[in-house]
């Protein structure tokens, strides 16, 4: 059936098609016949994993990006996933990118995206988290600074978006990774990484004293790292007691690709990236060296390539651009074959 889909799909500018997918999802969701079709259709087999202190029903969740504004959290939960990130989502609603911002390659089976964190901002998403039933899924939010926000002051968004997500997500991923917002992946510094992550154990610290919320906090990283930076960013992550590693985002790399587009600025996702994030994986494993879990994402498109990051010792795998080429019926196919 996908194939099918997919090659009307395709006829449409990505980002038109991700709307539209996004909003049927919205609409599936909501209705209980569809939601309950969705869920027989989708429906994966049960693989709990404990990670951060939460079960996941299985180790296969949705990447952020895909639903920035948590419009869909209850079609996405139909579809089998163990855990979906919503977001990125900042302090105040922006716009993003002038369009087109998103680009298939469709010969690399990969995805090139320079969005630029457009959403409609932390007050809209909060209201959509206690609307949505999350049912057995674990929701994730991810967050990251407006584009605005000068990146001395980026600790002020953070810390904001701290506060306010707290007590609606199951777990907060700190997005200091993303290639389309200037200069946000130098808050990866070791310098710049240390000072924010103090900032956001101070105001974890003082939260939890207060009312109790504890949700376990993620850093999410670049694959464009050297092995130093790495080394650097991973170690600050550790001393500064955040509670896991998602590895990785985008890259800006642009290595042997075929399609058209290879041109366009942004951050690519899907088939080309798998090496690297792979590669990245294995370092961080090594690095972090089971003091907290791994979430792993960046060109899974198969089973095979979801077995060997858990092989590699990730946790938990997200997907996002093997949606897109391989279609939803993938989560199921992941989990089946674990
Ligand atoms: C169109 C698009 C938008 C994305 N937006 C975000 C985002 O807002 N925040 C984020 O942390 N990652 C974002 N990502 C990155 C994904 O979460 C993921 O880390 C990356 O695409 C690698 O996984 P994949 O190869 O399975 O797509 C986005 C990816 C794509 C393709």
């Amino acid at each position: 059936m996908y194939p099918f889909v997919r090659s009307f799909l395709f006829r449409l500018d990505p980002e038109t098609a991700h709307q539209l997918t996004l909003q049927t999802l919205r609409l599936a969701g909501d209705f209980p016949l569809s939601n309950w079709f969705l869920r027989q259709v989708y429906k994966a087999p049960s693989k709990p994993v404990r990670a951060f202190g939460l079960t996941f029903k299985n180790p296969v969740g949705l990447a952020a990006g895909y639903d920035k504004d948590a419009v869909a959290i209850n079609g996405l939960s139909a579809l089998g996933f163990g855990h979906v990130e919503v977001g990125t989502v900042t302090p105040k609603p922006q716009a993003g990118n002038p369009k087109p911002r998103v680009f298939r390659l469709v010969e690399d089976e990969a995805v090139i995206n320079r969005m630029g964190f457009p959403g409609k901002g932390a007050e809209y998403v909060s209201t959509r988290l206690l609307r949505s039933a999350r049912n057995d899924i674990v929701l994730g939010v991810n967050l990251g600074k407006n584009r605005d926000t000068p990146l001395e002051e980026a600790a002020g968004d953070y810390t904001a978006l701290l506060r306010r997500f707290m007590f609606h997500a199951d777990y907060l991923t700190i997005n200091i990774s993303s290639p389309n917002t200037v200069g946000l992946r130098r808050l990866q510094g070791r310098e710049m990484l240390e000072s924010l992550l103090s900032a956001i154990h101070k105001e974890r610290q003082s939260i939890s004293l207060g009312r109790g919320g504890n949700a376990p906090i993620l850093v999410k990283v670049a694959p464009d790292l050297s092995d130093d930076e790495l080394d650097d960013a991973i170690g600050a992550i550790l001393d500064k007691g955040m509670d896991g590693v998602i590895a990785t985002n985008t890259t800006l790399a642009r290595d042997g690709l075929w399609s058209g587009h290879q041109g366009e600025t942004g951050g690519l996702s899907g088939s080309p990236l798998r090496v690297r994030s792979e590669a990245v994986l294995s370092r961080v494993v090594k690095l972090v060296n089971g003091r907290v879990p791994i979430i792993s994402a960046g060109g899974i498109m198969t089973p095979e390539d979801a077995r060997k990051r858990l092989a590699l010792g990730a946790s938990l795998v997200q997907v996002y651009t093997g949606l897109i080429y391989r279609g939803p019926g993938l989560v199921r196919e992941i989990v089946k074959g674990l």
